[in-house]
């Protein structure tokens, strides 16, 4: 591989430099190495892809496979051994498998199926802004957009309330971990646990089946054999883990840039019907999934002129692409009435066969979120604007979230 400016920078996606600016950091890319090879920490060839139009082709490529047995060593190498019985699922295989896993779920998450949340994800908004102290500093991660997403998916799911705060921090713990060895096995034993955590969970809903999509999968399980056992474990935990954590940073995400975009939040307070449109531009300007998950080559591909060779990993940064000056004017600034930034303009759910099941929901939730946040708090601000946000240094540069957002609600005059 070779070792030019671009790669080396591109395996630096992990320093806290990036983690600060990875917009910057995605420009320089976009024109100097739009397809570049990387050197990340786990040692596979990998190529790192920055321009809209390639990133969307990418997406939905089928020579680009999502099919982790495909790539078991590889995929052992980054995740380690004990992740592939948790991984079983729909975001890491292909087609015929890929559409059956994804075809159990899917009725649930139809916009639909999602608009009749809408008065139970009112409700917990409420209950979550009544509890939060409105005169002195609150973190609104953990007050408030952390725990909106984590009730409505485990109340979707059939979780009890009081597994919740573990739901939370097992999931956390699988997703910030690096390389090292201890790091390792931390997440290790947290997928253990989440595993042991969701068999007993199917063990209890098997014998005492309730009104949540769990029992339902277990039934379809059970009665048409349309699923293992594996599958269905490991089904229950993509949808807790890509259920929170995503929406909980958009939240945080979006409530940061328009507190400090103030006439942006001024428009959109005037204008309420432009919620949806300005959830879209939030996604789009700073959305919450930095970069796809892993594909790779099952044979060689060209993008952009540089040649993927059959084997390498690819990795979609769409961050950079929802960024990219070919596809949006003025990317880089943030313009809740962006013409036409219709829901499939930007990547930040991605596209394809893959685009985001959870999308409906994601987007009530932060919907809901901004409009009663904002209207009961009018007078909001960030408790320390001087200071500057703190970007989450994760190792793995997946999400892009905050690591606190300390704010007061309701300042005095
Ligand atoms: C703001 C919130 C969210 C964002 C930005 C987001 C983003 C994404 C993206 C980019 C992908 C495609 C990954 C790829 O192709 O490699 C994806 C897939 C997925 N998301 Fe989300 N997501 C969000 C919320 C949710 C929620 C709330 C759920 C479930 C309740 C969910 C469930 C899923 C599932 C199951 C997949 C895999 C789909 C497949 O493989 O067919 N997501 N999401």
């Amino acid at each position: 591989m070779t070792t030019t400016p671009e790669a080396v920078a591109a395996a630096e996606r992990c320093t806290p430099e990036f983690r600060r600016d990875p917009h910057a950091f995605y420009a320089h890319l976009r024109t100097a190495a739009p397809v570049c090879p990387m050197r990340p920490p786990h040692g596979n060839e990998t190529y790192l892809i920055t321009r809209y139009d390639d990133a969307r082709a990418a997406l939905s490529d089928p020579r680009l496979s999502k099919d982790m047995y495909g790539a078991m060593d590889a995929y052992r190498r980054i995740f380690g051994d004990s992740s592939v019985a948790l991984d079983d699922n729909m975001l890491n295989s292909d087609a015929p498998k890929h559409t059956r896993l994804r075809r159990m779920v899917n009725s649930a998450f139809t916009p639909r199926r999602v608009e009749a949340l809408r008065p139970r994800i009112e409700e917990i908004v409420q209950s979550l802004l009544d509890a939060c102290p409105a005169r002195e500093p609150v973190d609104l991660l953990p007050a408030f957009a952390f725990p909106l997403p984590i009730i409505v998916i485990c109340d979707l799911l059939g979780v009890p309330p009081e597994d919740r705060a573990r739901m939370q921090h097992l999931s956390t713990t699988v997703a910030q971990t690096g390389f090292g060895a201890e790091a390792k096995r931390a997440q290790q034993q947290a997928e253990e646990d989440l595993h042991a955590y969701f068999t007993h969970l199917i063990t209890a809903k098997r014998e005492r089946p309730g009104d949540d999509l769990l029992s339902a999968l277990i039934a379809v399980r059970d009665h048409d054999d349309a699923l293992t056992e594996n599958e269905l474990v490991s089904t229950a935990f993509l949808l807790m883990f890509a259920g929170h954590k995503t929406t909980a940073y958009l939240i945080g995400n979006a409530v940061h840039h328009l507190l400090s975009h103030p006439a942006q939040l001024r428009a959109l307070r005037e204008n309420p019907e432009l919620t949806r449109a300005a959830v879209e531009e939030l996604v789009r300007y700073d959305g919450s999934v930095e970069s796809a998950t892993f594909r790779y080559a099952t044979e060689d591909v060209e993008y952009s002129g540089t040649l993927i060779p059959k084997g390498a990993l690819v990795q979609i940064a769409i961050s950079s692409a929802n960024r990219d000056p070919q596809k949006f004017d003025s990317p880089d600034e943030l313009d809740v009435m962006r013409p036409g930034n219709a829901q499939d303009a930007h990547l930040g759910f991605g596209h394809g066969s893959h685009y985001c099941l959870g999308a409906p929901l994601a987007r009530l939730e932060t919907q809901l979120a901004l409009t009663r946040l904002f209207d009961r708090f009018p007078r909001m601000a960030l408790a320390d604007p001087a200071a500057g946000p703190r970007w989450l240094e994760v190792p793995f540069p997946a999400f892009r979230g905050l690591a606190e957002l300390p704010v007061v609600l309701d300042p005095a005059e």
